[in-house]
Formats: C-alpha cells, structure tokens, sequence
C-alpha cells in the first residue's frame, strides 16, 4: 500500500512555505506516495482551552483522547491518523514559530500522547471494550516527518527558536523527525521559486522522506539525514542549558541531562549517555516518563478543603 504524505503550511497563500512544503510532496508523489497538503491558516483551529478533558478521559478509562472543541482540528486530526510521513514549513514569527503552529501543536498534545493513548487501548481491551470505544489505533503507527524553517531575516539567528519549537508539532505522537531546512534571508528573494539552491534542499528534503518511509528496517527509518548532525544525537539541534549548579547540561528539546567538557583544543563537547539519550521527549521512555509522573502525582479537587474560601478575594478583584 502506497505511503502516505502529509503536508502542512503556516505560511501566506502560494508564497515560501506553501511552495516549498507542496515541492518537497510533489517528490514524494515521484516515489510513489500519496500526498494531501492543507494551509493551515485557512482552518478554523481553536485554541487549546486547557480543560484537559483529554487527558481526565483516558486516564478515567472512559474517553478516547478525544477534544470536545467542535471544529477544522477534527479534519486535520483525521489527516495525521492516516498519514505515515509529515512535511511542515512554518513562517518565522519574532524568530519563532506562529500563533497557529503553537495553537495545533497545543491540539495534539496531551490528548495524542502515544503513552497516554497506549495504556488507555490496552487496559480497555483487557477489561472487554471493543477499538472502537477506545483511542484510535492508528495513533501508534509510526510515523517520520521533516521541518522546513523559513525567516525573512538575512541573519540565521533571527529564525533561533524555530527548530526547536517545530518538535512540539512530533513530541507527543512520538514522531521521529528525520530532516530539517531552515532558509534565512528570503526577503532578498522575491519568491523561494527564484532561489535555486534552496529549491534544490527542499527537494532533497521530499526524497529524504520518501526514502525514510521505504526504508525495510527501523534503523533505516530514523536515520537522520539532515545537512548538520547538530550537538545533541537525539535531536540533531545545537540548544543547551546550562544548569544552576554548573555541572549539569540539559538539551531543552529533549529534557536530557548531560555533561560539557573542553577537549584539548578548547572545543566545547557535550555528552549525553545512552540513559539520557533515551530519556529524551522524543522517545518513548522519556514520554512514559513524563504520563506517569501525571498519572501518580497530579491531584483532584478536594485537596484544599477551604479552597472557595482561599479564593474570595481573587474573585472579581481588578477586573
Ligand atoms: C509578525 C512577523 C514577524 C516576523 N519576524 C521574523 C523574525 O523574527 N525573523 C525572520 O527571519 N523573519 C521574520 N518575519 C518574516 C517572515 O518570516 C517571512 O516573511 C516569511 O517568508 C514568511 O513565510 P511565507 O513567505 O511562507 O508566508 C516576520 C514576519 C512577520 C509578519
């Protein structure tokens, strides 16, 4: 069965990122994939309310992970369940990623959590529920996706956070990105049709995908095939933290700890052990991590019994 491509686009109607994003499908297309391309902006998404119904209705047992905001998510939630292989290009935005890009990557959070979703399926199909009273199984495919990053700022540190924003789209379905293009500079271009090279790596980019899905093993699958392999081996990106007691790196993207030496050159290196590699948000440990700190910690109501009373002065005050 043919594989299938989803493209999406923050940016403007028919300029870089819907152009770049519908390139690098069309190579897809070429490899025999099937592809669909949505401009997001052009979709009613609401923003996240934050209820977390999502999240109370499978851990409840009793819900699919589904929203109960009633709008154009559900189309492209439908999109995603079917897609093997995601292309995103998203416009820098006061050197991040937009209002809407963060507004989706909020809508598939919690509630797409391949953990949460996991636990939810398998303890529903043990109690004698049927698939379809519980989370979509197509949530654990898996799946591979690429960011394109488009500034039009002639400084590359202009497009700084893009990157490392564009993961929020990919953590919480367990997406393993496998190729990034950040074009900075393209307001000295007319158009990213006028701009050859980077015609070219988006391109490479589409391949690099359609190659990734026809991969025959999983070592094959997330290989990584962007230009840089970057400071951190999961992510490939070169943001670190550095903790307050100076010892103690963190990659941001991924929320493992490391170390950071001076070799004999002066050079920066920085280390991640295996432990913390796999301890990263993009895999799966570092999720189950994270759902099962929720599940055991977060309270209910009831934990402050004069809560109301606590609350009085907050109610109207400065309104
Ligand atoms: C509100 C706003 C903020 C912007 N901030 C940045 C920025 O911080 N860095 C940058 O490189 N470009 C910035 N730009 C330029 C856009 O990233 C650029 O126009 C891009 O090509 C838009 O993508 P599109 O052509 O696909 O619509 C900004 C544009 C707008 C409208």
């Amino acid at each position: 069965m043919a594989k299938k491509v989803l493209g999406l686009s923050f940016g403007r109607k028919n300029k870089n990122c819907d152009i770049m994003v519908k390139t690098a499908l069309m190579e897809c297309e070429k490899a025999g994939c099937e592809v669909k391309f949505f401009r997001v902006d052009d979709m009613d998404i609401k923003p996240c309310t934050g209820c977390i119904s999502c999240v109370i209705g499978m851990t409840s047992g009793r819900g699919k992970g589904g929203c109960v905001l009633k709008d154009d998510f559900a189309i492209l939630d439908e999109a995603l369940m079917e897609c093997d292989g995601l292309i995103v290009g998203c416009p820098t935005y006061e050197t991040s990623i937009t209002g809407k890009f963060k507004i989706v990557c909020d809508r598939i959070g919690p509630s797409h959590d391949i953990t949460f979703r996991k636990a939810t399926y398998e303890e529903g199909l043990a109690a004698g529920k049927s698939p379809e009273q519980l989370p979509d199984v197509r949530s654990f495919k898996k799946r591979v996706a690429a960011f394109i990053a488009v500034g039009g700022a002639m400084t590359e540190n202009w497009l700084e956070f893009m990157l490392p924003l564009m993961y929020e789209m990919t953590f919480s379905m367990g997406i393993d990105v496998i190729d990034m293009q950040k074009y900075w500079g393209a307001m000295a271009f007319e158009h990213v049709l006028g701009n050859d090279k980077q015609m070219a790596r988006t391109r490479k980019l589409g391949q690099n995908i359609a190659e990734a899905l026809a991969a025959e093993t999983e070592e094959q699958r997330m290989l990584w095939r962007g230009d840089e392999q970057g400071l951190c081996p999961v992510c490939h990106l070169n943001m670190v933290n550095i903790l307050p007691d100076r010892k103690t790196i963190e990659c941001p993207v991924c929320g493992s700890y490391g170390k950071l030496t001076l070799d004999a050159d002066g050079n920066i290196q920085l280390h991640y052990t295996e432990e913390e590699q796999l301890r990263s948000r993009l895999r799966w440990a570092g999720k189950l991590e994270h759902s099962t700190e929720i599940k055991t910690q977060a309270v209910g109501p009831g934990q402050i019994p004069d809560l109301k009373e606590r609350m009085k002065p907050y109610i109207g005050y400065a309104e």
